[in-house]
Order: C-alpha cells, then structure tokens, then sequence
C-alpha cells in the first residue's frame, strides 16, 4: 500500500516536471464487488454505477461474484492488495463479512455497502447505500390489504436466501399482515430473484392450490420473479392482475409495461442510481467529513395508473 503510495507520488512528480496534467494522476481507484446479473434491476444498477465512475474520472475495478459469496471475499482481498481507495460492496447475503471487513478497515479502505446490508458491527463500514428494504415489504402489505378489504390468501415469492433483501421485504410484510386475521401466507419460497426462478416456484404453488383457486395474490420479493409468476399463471389458464392480484418491488420498465397491460398490479421503485452517494460518501471520509451510517434511498409505490406513461420514460419506446 505505502509503496504503491510512493510509486503514485513519484509518477505524479514525474508529470509535473514533464508538463502533463496532475488531474490525470489523482484520479480514484475503487474497487466494486457486484453480486451478479440476477433481475433487470441488477442490470441497471451496475450500468448506473459503471457510468457514474465514468462520469467523474474514477477507475472503477469491477468484479462479478456470479452470486457466491466466496467470491465477494476474493474481490474485496484482491482489492486491498491493490490499495485500492475504496470499495463499494453489494453483499449477497448478510452473514459472514466480519473478517474481510475488518481486513479493510485495517488497511484503511474505506468500504461502502451497496444496496443490500450486513449483519457486523457498523464500524466495520463507512455507510450503507440502500433502501429501507423493511418498509417495501410494510408498503406492499399495506396495498395488498386495503385493496382487498384486508381478506386474502396469498403466496410469497422470497429473495435470495440469507439476502438482507429477502429477509427485510419477509418481515416488514409479515409485521402488517399480522394486524389482518383474514390475510394469510398460504406458501412461500424462494425464486432466488431471478424470473425463470420466479415461474417455475409459482408453478409448484398453483399445482399444491388447486390449480390457483384459493390464491387471491402474489407477493414477489422483485419484479422479476413477479413477471415469472405471470407467466405461469397465464399457462395455468388465470388472469393474472385479475384473478390473481400482484405486487412486487424494484419498478425495472418491464414490470411498468405489465402493469399498464392489466397483467400486475403494483409495484415499488427501487432506486438504482446509488453510485453517486457512494462516491460522495468515500471523497467526504478522505475530506475528514462525518457521514451518516446509512444514505436513504427509498422509492414509491407505483399503480397501474401511470404505468403506460412510466413505462414509455423508462424504456424509451
Ligand atoms: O438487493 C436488491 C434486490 O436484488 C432487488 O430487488 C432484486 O431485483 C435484486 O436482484
């Protein structure tokens, strides 16, 4: 770390006295371990936070886990032997990050995590970039049962097991349904995030309940997985977003493009521009500034009001 340091300093030197540009050399170098490409959603945010680096000069190394956690701990050790500035983190599950984290900390790499959280001690991180992923889960309950009068038997489709994502969408959901005696998760299962998961988890539900009978709705964890279950409840001979209701998260503009045709019927946004905070967050920890243990970026819930209209901003078509 101190030779790369020195190395810096001295090729920076070197410019000055060649004429060349000093803006040049101070750019920042900062490590991304991504957890994949498993929804639209992912897609985007790593398009976003690619172009945000681009947008300000930084280097962004870029690494894709392929969904193992075991390959996050690589990417991050890798960046530190880089002495890397900084290192944004999207951990795929929560548990198990104390030691690489307290590797960082001790090499001084400030680590932002990206979108999703861990369960270590907050001092292990610089901040948290991400949604309040308890409250999506409340915010869809809440819809689910004012739209039907809190009397529904429904099934859930989770996230990835063990992901902050799943594990909060689950409880902040629970928490209100437990408040209606009439609502009631009649199965629930995980579709890993992913569509083809979505589809084929929803087909093993419609079989178990009697074709879909009983089912009044879908909870989906993403709008991925939500776009899987219509899907199958289309091949199961129901209308989806009518037979059976839909209400997922993300707001990716294929789920807008549902909406609008009749098919889901509500989802919540969540916000893929997060590189900017992020960045934002490392320059103030390297100014000596405080920054807030969690930067906040929730989105609202979108009807199928203007999801026509959405759907033509977000896709251009
Ligand atoms: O962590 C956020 C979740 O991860 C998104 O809702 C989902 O689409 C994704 O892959």
């Amino acid at each position: 770390m101190k030779r790369l340091k020195k190395l810096a300093f001295a090729g920076a030197t070197m410019c000055i006295g060649m004429g060349l540009s000093v803006a040049a050399q101070a750019e920042m170098i900062i490590g991304f371990s991504q957890i994949g490409s498993e929804s639209g959603w992912r897609t985007s945010e790593t398009a976003s936070i690619k172009a945000e680096a681009e947008k300000r000069g930084i280097d962004l190394k870029f690494s894709d886990a392929q969904q193992k956690q075991e390959n996050q701990i690589k990417a991050v050790r890798s960046f530190i032997a880089q002495g890397v500035d900084g290192i944004l983190l999207a951990p795929v599950v929560e548990t198990g990050w104390d030691q690489v984290l307290k590797e960082a900390k001790d090499a001084g790499i400030p680590v932002v995590l990206i979108d999703r959280g861990v369960a270590a001690d907050e001092s292990l991180y610089l901040t948290k970039v991400a949604s309040d992923f308890v409250q999506e889960g409340a915010l869809a309950a809440s819809w689910l049962a004012a739209k039907t009068s809190g009397v529904c038997d429904l099934v859930e489709l989770q996230g990835t097991v063990g992901s902050s994502a799943a594990n909060d969408r689950k409880a902040g959901f629970q928490a209100v349904i437990d408040n209606f005696p009439s609502m009631k998760i009649l199965r629930s299962q995980s579709g890993d995030f992913t569509r083809s998961g979505g589809k084929e988890v929803m087909e093993s539900f419609l079989k178990a309940e009697n074709g879909g009978k009983g089912i009044c709705a879908v909870y989906a964890h993403n709008d991925d997985m939500a776009l899987g279950a219509v899907q199958a409840i289309k091949e199961a001979g129901l209308e989806p977003g009518k037979d059976i209701l839909i209400v997922s998260i993300d707001g990716v503009p294929d789920i807008f493009k549902a909406m609008a045709d009749g098919e889901t019927n509500a989802s919540i946004e969540l916000n893929p521009h997060l590189g900017g905070p992020a960045f934002d967050a490392i320059n103030a920890s390297k100014d000596g500034k405080d920054v807030p243990k969690w930067i906040m970026a929730n989105g609202p819930l979108y009807l199928p009001d203007t999801a026509a209209e959405e759907y033509k901003k977000r896709s251009g078509n």
